[in-house]
């Protein structure tokens, strides 16, 4: 066999091999197929998000899920960056990303129009983010994240007028006040009293072991009390470490606390969103959340019945974010709420509407109609019904199941007599009542069957 035969034949072999092997129907793990009824449920949720973002004067935008990766490497979350991230070189050699959250991306935008755009802004977007998590209840490697953030609002409207926008979704949804709670906590309360902390015992925290105490008080529920002192320890040597968490009393903590002027204007915020009825707040003072950018105010949503122990979805301030870009700091207030954690929490409280088939009729068919049901069914779509015909050969019987199985509610059946007489019998499928109908009155009977029947 000479050489190139040798190689064409080991090459077929090859593809045979391949052939004869099926691959599996499993997605890739953790990332998300959506069959039509998933499809649905992800539809309403997102249909909700972004009729609240937009009652809000929210304005859309998108990015690509592609970002160079040099975008996450300072400022975000150390946990994501080195331990979650999709990262690959591309055929060009550059480093790419895909994107575990959206904050850097829209803080891109705003930096690369900064002049031009007309602050503040208020946008939101709905995007697919990457995270290379152990999958488990509520943690995904695909998730879907609605972002809603205001740039350039300076005081604390901004962060009212995100609070409010949270607690109206979760309202939108169906979810009432004692189904959630919204922490709240503030950055600048956390460092102000690490600080006051460690002064007493005689030290003084630079920026970067303010920023490692931060991350490591972030993880402190996944952590034992050893392992927390030792990571302690580790990051601001043995001796602050030591200090910072015998004297981080909850009495200590509240005592300096109560000195600190950040705590007034925080105070403020919460008495402010008491008036305006959203009392289901907290002040949390152990929470942290984990990317390094926020700046002050940070807050997380929890559900109360104890069956979903993860925050729903989180966010605050973050106002130093363009200097990524080189530029001067634009204030931004924002959160990002992913979607699993909150179907879970709609099915927790039944909060999820039944399945509707976005057909509104069903055309059977009996014997060879199908050109004349497609004729009617085009009348009907230029009215704006959605009709969906019998393509099949089964008998009405399986038809109408079929019908019922798709969970489309009205149905008619074409034959022959229908189709010389242009009268149609309309079945209501849930109630099993039926109208007489004219072809004209067809598309006017759908709409106002329920009232008549
Ligand atoms: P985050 O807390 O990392 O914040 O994510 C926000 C939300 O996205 C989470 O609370 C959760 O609902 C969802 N989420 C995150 N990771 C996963 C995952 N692996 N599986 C399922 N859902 C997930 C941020 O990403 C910030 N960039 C939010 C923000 C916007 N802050 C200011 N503006």
């Amino acid at each position: 066999m000479g050489f190139v035969t040798a190689r064409l034949s080991a090459t077929l072999e090859h593809t045979m091999i391949k052939k004869t092997t099926p691959l599996s129907t499993a997605p890739y793990k953790g990332v998300r197929d959506f069959y039509p009824r998933d499809m649905a449920i992800f539809n309403h949720i997102t249909d909700t998000m972004r009729s609240v973002a937009e009652q809000f004067g929210f304005e859309e935008y998108q990015t690509s899920l592609l970002e160079p990766t040099e975008l996450y490497l300072n400022k975000t979350s150390a946990e994501i960056v080195n331990e979650q991230t999709y990262t690959f070189t591309d055929r060009g050699d550059r480093s790419v990303t895909l994107r575990p959250e959206m904050t850097p991306s829209v803080t891109r935008l705003v930096a690369g129009r900064r002049r031009e755009l007309p602050l503040p802004l208020k946008w939101y977007s709905i995007p697919n983010c990457f995270r290379y998590e152990r999958p488990q209840k509520g943690r995904v490697r695909e998730h879907w994240q609605l972002n809603c953030d205001i740039f350039g609002d300076t005081g604390v409207r901004g962060e009212i007028e995100i609070i409010l926008l949270a607690h109206e979704i979760m309202k939108a949804f169906g979810a009432r006040d004692e189904m959630f709670t919204i922490k709240l906590n503030n950055r600048t309360i956390l460092t102000d009293t690490l600080t006051r902390v460690a002064s007493d015992g005689g030290y003084e925290l630079d920026e970067n072991q303010t920023r490692a105490i931060l991350r490591i008080m972030d993880r402190k529920e996944k952590l034992s009390p050893e392992e927390y002192a030792n990571a302690m320890q580790e990051a601001v040597g043995a001796e602050i470490g030591r200090t910072l968490i015998d004297a981080h009393t909850p009495e200590r903590v509240g005592a300096i606390m109560a000195e600190l002027p950040s705590l007034q204007a925080f105070v403020a915020l919460q008495e402010e969103l008491h008036r305006l009825g959203i009392t289901n707040i907290e002040h949390s003072t152990e929470l942290v959340r984990g990317f390094d950018y926020y700046t002050g105010l940070v807050f997380e949503v929890f559900d109360t019945s104890g069956e979903n122990t993860r925050s729903l979805f989180g966010g605050g301030r973050y106002d130093n974010l363009m200097e990524l870009f080189g530029q001067e700091p634009i204030p931004a207030v924002g959160f990002g709420m992913g979607d699993t954690a909150l179907r879970d929490f709609l099915e927790t409280h039944k909060l999820l509407p039944s399945y509707q088939s976005r057909t509104t009729l069903y055309i059977a068919t009996i014997g060879e109609t199908f050109a004349g049901a497609e004729y009617v069914a085009q009348q009907l779509r230029a009215q704006d019904v959605s009709v969906s015909v019998n393509l099949g050969t089964k008998k009405l019987g399986e038809q109408i199941k079929q019908a019922e199985s798709l969970g489309i509610e009205f149905l008619i059946a074409v034959g022959e007599d229908e189709l010389r007489s242009g009268t149609f019998t309309l079945k209501h499928l849930p109630s099993r009542s039926e109208r007489t109908v004219t072809l004209d009155d067809l598309a006017e009977a759908l709409f106002s069957f329920e009232e008549h029947a």
